[in-house]
């Protein structure tokens, strides 16, 4: 790595932290949340205009790069938090570091916003296994709202509050599974338990509200474009399971029944007194929060196949979207893969995390990283030896790719697995 590295005009010094490729750098710079003839910038914009009027202020501009404090420390991650780890978290440096969620902007967002809510719409980083749905760069919307305690009536109040929530027909799945307020995620003794009731319904009113009002409007357009599946007419069916999160307690999360699948949707929960404190709100507040991640729901709306191609330049895929519309994506077509294995002995005591592997090949392949795969491990008998092998395709989604050119990145990889983990090539 160089010796700084600048990000949105601030300069950071590298140091043994550093773990940023200039990929990810350059993903940093496309903000495609911003853009309103994208589908992850529709659909922030779909929600935003069903949230309006409802007491919450947008915020697009957060840029990416976050100290640790924001990340992790202040939302009261433990030290020892796999979140933290270099294999998991891209660091500019010790201190700063690309977001791994939308929450980083918690604090500031509570001490700023002048609405009793707010939403944050960003593109958030995270290491992460390579295949059709994940990338290590994605998109969340994080919402939050706030009572003050000193409000006259303060439970009546939060009722009407409840109330103005428009009504959805959703169907709750086994509401009375419900999670029982226990001991890995207790009520907080800041409120009453009446409190924690009618903030968990508010809660959950207002996600519900919102995803079905996403999932209505895919519904829409599918019936538009001229599907009669059974599931169109049918009401949106969700469930709420028992959720775990530093800076909320107790949590939940939504998911969602789509196509004959449990989709996770978006984690949640009343929001840790310590994080208000920490915002300077004194004790005054109480309140909610959730996060959803916003590229799955996308690709399912658009119809999008692969999420890597949200960050294609290519025209054919920017030209079928346009503000406001859920068009289904027509694919275009695509080229063939070429794909090499590779096999090593580890060290023992390797630390070599298959995170590694991936971002390895991720430094050297960029988007030509269609997937890798684990696909052999075992021990040899007598040395007591350990062997892997991982399956990497190569495959580009705009043009077709030469056996020479994927040689020299495959050789790249290799070399780096030897360089940095010490393993022996078979
Ligand atoms: N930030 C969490 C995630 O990335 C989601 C979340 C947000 C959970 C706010 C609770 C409150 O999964």
């Amino acid at each position: 790595y160089p010796d700084e590295i600048v990000l949105d005009g601030k300069s950071y010094k590298t140091d043994e932290w550093t773990n940023i490729p200039d990929f990810i750098l350059e993903l940093t710079k496309r903000q495609l949340h911003q853009n309103p003839n994208h589908p992850i910038g529709i659909l922030r914009d779909l929600i935003e205009r069903n949230m309006k009027d409802m007491g919450y202020t947008f915020y697009n501009n957060f840029k990416p790069a976050v100290t640790t404090f924001q990340n992790f420390d202040v939302l009261g991650f433990p030290d020892d938090h796999p979140g933290r780890s270099k294999s998991d978290t891209y660091y500019l440096n010790k201190d700063n570091l690309l977001r791994t969620h939308t929450s980083a902007h918690e604090l500031e967002c509570f001490q700023t916003c002048e609405t009793p809510g707010y939403l944050i719409t960003a593109d958030v980083y995270r290491k992460d296994e390579i295949d059709r749905t994940h990338y290590p760069a994605f998109h969340q919307l994080e919402g939050a709202r706030t009572w003050s305690k000193n409000t006259p009536n303060l439970e009546e109040q939060i009722l009407k509050d409840i109330e103005s929530i428009p009504k959805t027909n959703i169907i709750v799945e086994d509401p009375f599974r419900e999670q029982p307020i226990n001991a890995e995620n207790p009520k907080q003794d800041y409120m009453t338990e009446k409190q924690v009731q009618l903030i968990q319904v508010h809660l959950k009113k207002s996600v519900e509200f919102l995803v079905n009002q996403v999932f209505e409007t895919a519904r829409e357009s599918a019936r538009l474009a001229g599907s009669t599946e059974p599931y169109l007419n049918e009401p949106l069916k969700i469930r709420w399971v028992e959720a775990y999160f530093p800076w909320t307690s107790p949590s939940w999360e939504i998911e969602v029944w789509w196509k004959g699948e449990w989709l996770e949707c978006c984690g949640c929960g009343i929001v840790q007194q310590q994080v208000l404190l920490n915002a300077g709100l004194g004790e005054d507040k109480l309140g909610w929060a959730f996060g959803i991640g916003i590229d799955r729901i996308a690709m399912l709306l658009f119809g999008i196949p692969d999420i890597r191609l949200f960050w294609s330049l290519d025209e054919r895929f920017s030209n079928q979207f346009q503000q406001g519309k859920i068009a289904t994506f027509v694919p275009y077509s695509k080229f063939p893969g070429i794909k090499r294995d590779v096999s090593f002995w580890l060290p023992t005591d390797s630390l070599l995390h298959e995170n590694d592997v991936m971002e390895i090949v991720r430094t050297h392949a960029g988007d030509v990283a269609e997937s890798v795969a684990n696909i052999d491990e075992f021990v040899h008998p007598k040395t007591g030896r350990k062997s892997q092998c991982y399956r990497i395709n190569y495959q580009s989604m705009d043009r077709n790719l030469t056996n020479e050119e994927i040689n020299e990145v495959h050789n790249k990889v290799e070399a780096d697995l030897k360089k940095y983990f010490d393993v022996e090539i078979r």
